[in-house]
């Protein structure tokens, strides 16, 4: 996974620093974020009611209007029924363009729900993508013992 990242930031960017133009180049890096933000949602809740009382959930909670139900959206993310029995698995190839667009509708919410829902999605993205592309370009990472601090530059 990180040398597929690392080759694809070596042949879109190699040493020239990232811009707007490369984003297209980086769907690779695309997947890596949004499969982080399936397992570690930045925001890990949000809160929905029914718009008629009497609504009836999964044929066995009845809910009204005036009921706030909050939604646990690591536990959505790592539904077995969309994710599989590997949900916990991080895994940037759920994220194909294909494999996207298989998903049910409302499986992947790190940006929350309805008109409350983040105004700065696609600029998030892009900033995001072009950071780890900068960060992948410039130093090596390791998965490294968290009690200690090592760094190394790639240039
Ligand atoms: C990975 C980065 C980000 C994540 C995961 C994220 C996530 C979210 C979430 C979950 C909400 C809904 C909060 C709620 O339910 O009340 C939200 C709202 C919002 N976000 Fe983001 N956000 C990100 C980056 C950004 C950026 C870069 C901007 C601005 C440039 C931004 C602007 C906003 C605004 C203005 C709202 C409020 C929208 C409204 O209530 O009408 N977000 N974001």
């Amino acid at each position: 996974m990180l040398a597929t990242a690392r080759s694809e930031v070596d042949r879109v960017l190699g040493d020239e620093a990232p811009r707007f133009e490369h984003l297209s180049g980086l769907g690779y890096l695309d997947q890596v974020l949004k499969e982080s933000l399936r397992l570690w949602p930045t925001a890990p809740a949000f809160g929905v009611s029914p718009r008629a009382d009497g609504t009836v959930l999964g044929g066995r909670y009845e809910v009204n209007r005036d009921d706030e139900l909050l939604v646990v959206v690591p536990g959505l993310h790592r539904d077995p029924a969309v994710w599989g029995a590997d949900a916990e698995t991080f895994d940037p190839d759920r994220f194909t363009f294909e494999r996207a667009e298989a998903l049910p509708p409302n499986a992947w919410k790190p940006f929350g729900n309805g008109q409350r829902s983040c105004i700065g999605r696609g600029f998030a993205l892009q900033e995001a993508t072009l950071f780890l592309a900068m960060l992948l370009q410039r130093f090596d990472i390791t998965a490294a013992d968290p009690t200690t601090s090592s760094r190394s530059s790639r240039r």
